[in-house]
């Protein structure tokens, strides 16, 4: 039973139909007030009049929520929760949305609308554990409708792949496998390569870089690598172009695209076609693979080779570049941000690095290349601990927006005193913990030190610290995305000296901080630049 609109079990609904009438009537006397009718004289003016009333009216009855469930959280009153749209200051002020809601409820938990999706905004300890470890809450359920989430394959009956049964668990398994230890451990001296060609195509090695453009793009480059294929992986502008598409379908999820999903819009239609030319750049790849009998060494192979059928391989590559680009890319450059913007971090960082180095490859007259290719993956897991606690911050800084889940099981799920019913979305705000005072000191400020043991602020209270999610749905890639994260920084910081200032070379001593309204990964809005030169090079 699924609280999608009129689906609702209607006899439960009864009940409690008398408490909520009033808000509907309340409404249409709002927008059309009776007094104004008289206004209209003429009879066709009158009979325009009613034919728009009657109009709204049947628009309220096709758009009417069911009544609210007793025991769920409180219902936002009206003025934050519109008929018809629903709370739409979800979209343009997420965070102060999330805040008021808490705060003007007593168990710290709310319900909205958003279109016809019912949606319980969860805060607090109690509730912050139930969301991450109830077996009835789906994740990708969560994310395919509210986030509008990644590339969608199609099968053959016109349904989403994902969406299959056991789509999940495939695509779970296949990534598992695919990021294991010694691929990352193989891949180790590809990235180094791609790395080090990116930053020497910088303009002219003197000068300024907007890392949320450079390192992005190197990023994108390690996850093709990684998860992708080589045809793409290998070549900067056939990896441009795909960089390009993705990004379109990453902008195609706009509150009207939640709200009417149904509505025929440009970035609906943008993100057919960008989904398209995605589609028939891997399925080419593949065929051209399949013809001439080459083989490559790369995650389409194996997928290739385990003969899987050509949708769900696609969709599989997709959605694993879609989970990695989304946040790894702009968080890389986060962290060369932060770290540039503090002499005091900046040389411990850099003397961590030095050092490591030095361990594995002492000989300073090697290629740089070399000297890295020296470090085993082991080094690269354990041997960082300050870059770690660099990481750490720029995530808890830079995670920004809502976690999704959805109540797919049957019956309700308690959260205190409170139930959520089945087929409800539930949401949970990272700044419910990242930004809490009493958890993190000075939380807007950007301090590796926080997560040194003699503070360790992420362990005040269970999941407080979310960077890599937490209890059923931990991140899949977070062993991937450090060592992408810390090959970058590194190899950065030995090749440059830096500092991070904006794009008339003023350094910032504190980088702007986060919109913390922002619903997810999102480009700085001030003007970041990494300003470099060539590095003495004395480690
Ligand atoms: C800095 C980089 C990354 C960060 C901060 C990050 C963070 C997260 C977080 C917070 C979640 C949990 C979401 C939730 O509970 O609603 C998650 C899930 C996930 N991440 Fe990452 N991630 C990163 C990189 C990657 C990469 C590189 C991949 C794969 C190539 C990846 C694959 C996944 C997958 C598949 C899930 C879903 C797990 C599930 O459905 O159970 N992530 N990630
Ligand atoms: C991609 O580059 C790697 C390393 O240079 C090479 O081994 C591989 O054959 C290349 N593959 C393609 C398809 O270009
Ligand atoms: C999920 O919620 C239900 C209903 O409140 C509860 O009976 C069940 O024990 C919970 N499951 C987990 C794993 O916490
Ligand atoms: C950093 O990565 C997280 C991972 O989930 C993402 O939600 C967040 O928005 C990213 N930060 C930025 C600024 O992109």
């Amino acid at each position: 039973m699924k609280m999608e609109g009129s689906d609702r079990d209607r006899n439960e609904d009864d009940r409690h139909e008398a408490e909520l009438k009033p808000t509907r009537p309340t409404l249409a006397i709002m927008l059309f007030p009776t007094t104004n009718l008289q206004l209209f004289q003429a009879p066709l003016l009158q009979f325009c009049a009613y034919a728009i009333l009657a109009l709204t009216l049947l628009f309220l009855f096709v758009f009417r929520r069911p009544a609210h469930p007793l025991k769920a959280p409180k219902l936002l009153s009206i003025s934050e929760n519109y008929p018809v749209l629903g709370a739409v200051r979800f979209f343009t002020a997420r965070l102060e949305f999330f805040r008021d809601g808490i705060r003007n409820s007593a168990s710290g938990n709310f319900c909205f609308w958003l279109g016809q999706h019912f949606i319980v905004g969860l805060s607090g300890d109690e509730s912050r554990q139930v969301f991450f470890q109830n077996l009835s809450f789906g994740i990708a359920e969560g994310y395919a409708v509210l986030f509008g989430g990644g590339p969608r394959v199609k099968n053959d009956k016109g349904s989403d792949v994902a969406q299959e049964p056991g789509f999940l668990s495939y695509f779970a398994r296949r990534v598992t496998h695919l990021l294991r230890r010694e691929y990352l451990a193989k891949n180790i001296r590809p990235f180094i390569h791609d790395i080090q060609a990116r930053l020497d195509e910088l303009p002219s090695q003197t000068g300024m870089t907007d890392p949320f453009v450079s390192i992005y793009e190197i990023v994108f480059q390690l996850t093709m690598r990684m998860v992708g294929c080589a045809e793409i992986a290998n070549d900067t502008a056939r990896l441009r172009k795909t960089l390009r598409l993705f990004e379109t379908i990453e902008q195609s999820t706009t509150p009207t695209s939640i709200i009417f999903p149904w509505m025929p819009t440009l970035a609906l239609f943008k993100r057919t076609i960008a989904g398209g030319r995605l589609y028939r750049l891997f399925k080419g790849i593949m065929d051209d693979r399949k013809k001439t009998g080459r083989r490559e060494d790369d995650a389409l192979q194996y997928l290739m080779d385990m003969g899987d059928n050509i949708k769900s391989v696609i969709q599989f590559i997709v959605g694993a570049v879609f989970a990695g680009q989304l946040n790894t890319g702009i968080n890389a450059s986060f962290m060369l941000t932060y770290i540039g913007s503090s002499r005091y971090w900046y040389d411990r960082v850099r003397a961590e690095i030095d050092a490591v180095v030095y361990k594995y490859a002492p000989d300073r007259s090697m290629p740089l290349t070399q000297r890295f290719e020296a470090i085993p993956i082991e080094a690269w897991e354990s041997e960082f601990p300050l870059l770690d606690c660099c990481l750490k911050d720029s995530i808890r800084l830079q995670l920004l927006g809502t976690m999704y889940r959805r109540h797919v099981g049957i019956g309700d799920v308690k959260v205190g005193n409170e139930v959520i019913p089945s087929g409800a979305f539930v949401t949970y705000h990272f700044s419910d913990v990242h930004q809490d005072p009493s958890i993190y000191s000075e939380p807007l400020k950007w301090d590796p030190s926080r997560y040194f043991p003699e503070r360790a602020e992420d362990k005040t209270k269970p999941f407080c610290w979310l960077g890599w999610g937490a209890g059923r749905h931990p991140c899949l890639g977070t062993r991937f995305a450090k060592l992408e994260q810390f090959l970058i920084v590194a190899i950065f910081l030995t090749r440059f000296d830096y500092d991070t200032c904006d794009d008339k070379g003023v350094p910032y001593d504190a980088v702007p901080p986060p919109d913390l309204n922002a619903h997810a990964a999102t480009k700085p809005t001030a003007l970041i630049r990494l300003r470099y030169r060539p590095r003495e090079l004395k480690m």
